[in-house]
């Protein structure tokens, strides 16, 4: 139940501002906000008070790109929709937008279905979905349109994975054509995998079978390649086009020029990328597996390339791409066979302290912390201002975040349901205290008080950098 409440002293952080304010919710809204101290503020009564003296009050973080339960690579992503998005919410996400998955031959609808029955009843936070196109025919376009009018309004295609999610160029351009009518933004996982499949083939004859010849077959440039190849299609298309876990430096330059034409291309990286680097894929005893996720981890010095993409706009969101598989019966599938290794990683919990990090470390601005992370996510995918920030009238998805506490990122003490962390060890500071999602308390001073069922599905409308 929502009660009124008011969040007292914190500092309000959102994309566009920091202020010293008081917050008032009723009904699951944000009703109110007034400067700290000033007779306005002073003036409100509530049922609850939450002292956020000394800490941020932020808007909750949305994650535009996790994959709960997700059939892959002969197993199942080992989060449920149920323990995924009650680790989001530890973690102060208060909304996700997972994939809904057509299998080839089936129908949009059948795997939209599939996956509300997934997610319905079982999630501690908001939901919605993007639909994941592996089959472009004359009846899936018909079904983007209903999709798009019906609050999915985001279509993922493949240029990776031959034979499972694949589409070609052909199929892609087709799809986007259909975007630039309906108002659909196509995400596009750019990978030249044909190319890759070739690498992979001719790297085990070569008996390169260990985990960080994942990283070696698939080359930068072959994403930077998938990556330009994207744009022309999109732009051939008249299409807006999001590029999903962008890692590649060179991925980074072909959005940027394409940006700097003027084109409505976007692009996405992920706290993998930001963080980690093939000196994981290569950590001895096959450990280099809990880190293969494709687009892949890159040398150190891409790194770099993708914090000044993120200062500089050239990259807008960055989203988990959460995707966890275990390391003891999933992971172990690529023994002896890095193309068999499960690809993904786990991090939906991880992604805000990780930014926070990022805040203490210097590469970017608080206020840069929420834009990509709550507001740009939230425009992106038609949910703003709903989500994404703190304002009259927005849900009130509220994080109360201690910027001084200090914390230990471990699998012994996180909520996902893998039995790896990819950041073991790593100390962080600032971590969540208190998240409330439409005027709930779901963490209150670090103990979950939320429950399955309280997250709803959340239709959202078309990509708000269009219009
Ligand atoms: O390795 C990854 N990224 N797994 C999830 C599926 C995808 O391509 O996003
Ligand atoms: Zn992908
Ligand atoms: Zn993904
Ligand atoms: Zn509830």
């Amino acid at each position: 139940m929502s009660i009124r409440t008011v969040i007292r002293g914190g500092l309000v952080v959102t994309a566009s501002d920091e202020l010293h304010a008081d917050v008032l919710i009723e009904d699951g809204r944000i009703a109110a906000l007034a400067s700290t101290g000033t007779p306005a503020a002073d003036a409100w009564t509530a049922e609850r008070t939450i002292d956020a003296t000394g800490k941020y009050v932020i808007p909750g973080g949305v994650d535009g790109h996790t994959h709960m339960e997700m059939p892959f690579g002969g197993t199942y992503a080992a989060d449920t929709f149920e323990t995924g998005t009650r680790a989001a919410a530890w973690g102060g996400t208060t909304t996700i937008v997972d994939f809904a998955i057509q299998s080839v031959g089936g129908a949009l609808r059948e795997g939209l279905d599939a996956w509300h029955a997934k997610a319905e009843g079982n999630c501690a936070i908001d939901y919605g979905f993007h639909m994941i196109v592996s089959d472009v025919n004359e009846n899936t376009l018909k079904e983007m349109d209903h999709l798009v009018e019906e609050g999915v309004t985001s279509f993922k295609q493949f240029m990776a994975y031959p034979g499972v999610f694949y589409s070609d160029d052909g199929q892609i351009l087709r799809a986007m054509q259909r975007a630039a009518d309906n108002g659909g933004l196509i995400m596009m996982h750019a990978e030249n995998g044909i190319a890759i499949d070739v690498l992979v083939e001719q790297a085990l004859a070569r008996g390169e079978t260990d985990p960080r010849f994942h990283g070696e077959v698939r080359k930068a440039l072959l994403e930077a390649e998938a990556t330009h190849r994207a744009i022309r299609l999109a732009q051939v298309a008249g299409a807006p086009l999001y590029v999903v876990h962008v890692s590649a430096m060179e991925a980074v330059a072909e959005l940027a020029r394409a940006r700097d034409e003027g084109l409505p291309v976007f692009g996405e990286t992920c706290p993998q990328y930001l963080f980690l680097s093939t000196d994981n894929l290569a950590e001895p005893d096959f450990e280099g597996a809990k880190y293969v996720c494709s687009t892949p981890l890159r040398p150190r010095e891409h790194q770099a390339k993708l914090w000044q993409g993120l200062r500089t706009n050239d990259l807008q969101v960055v989203s988990t791409d959460h995707c966890p598989f275990c390391f003891v019966g999933q992971k172990e599938l690529g023994r002896g066979d890095f193309s068999k290794i499960p690809n993904g990683m786990p991090g939906v919990e991880n992604r805000m302290d990780l930014l926070h990090q990022a805040v203490v470390d210097g590469h970017i601005s608080r206020r840069r912390w929420i834009e990509i992370a709550c507001a740009t996510p939230a425009r992106m995918f038609g949910l703003y201002p709903k989500k994404g920030t703190i304002a009259p009238g927005a849900d009130a998805d509220v994080v109360i975040y201690d910027p001084a506490a200090e914390q230990v990122l471990s699998a012994e003490t996180h909520h996902m349901n893998v039995d790896y962390s990819a950041y073991e060890g790593k100390r962080i500071t600032g971590r969540v205290e208190s998240v409330l999602s439409r005027g709930e308390l779901v963490i209150t001073e670090r103990e979950y008080t939320g429950h399955a069922g309280h997250g709803v599905y959340t239709p959202r409308s078309t990509c708000q950098y269009l219009n």
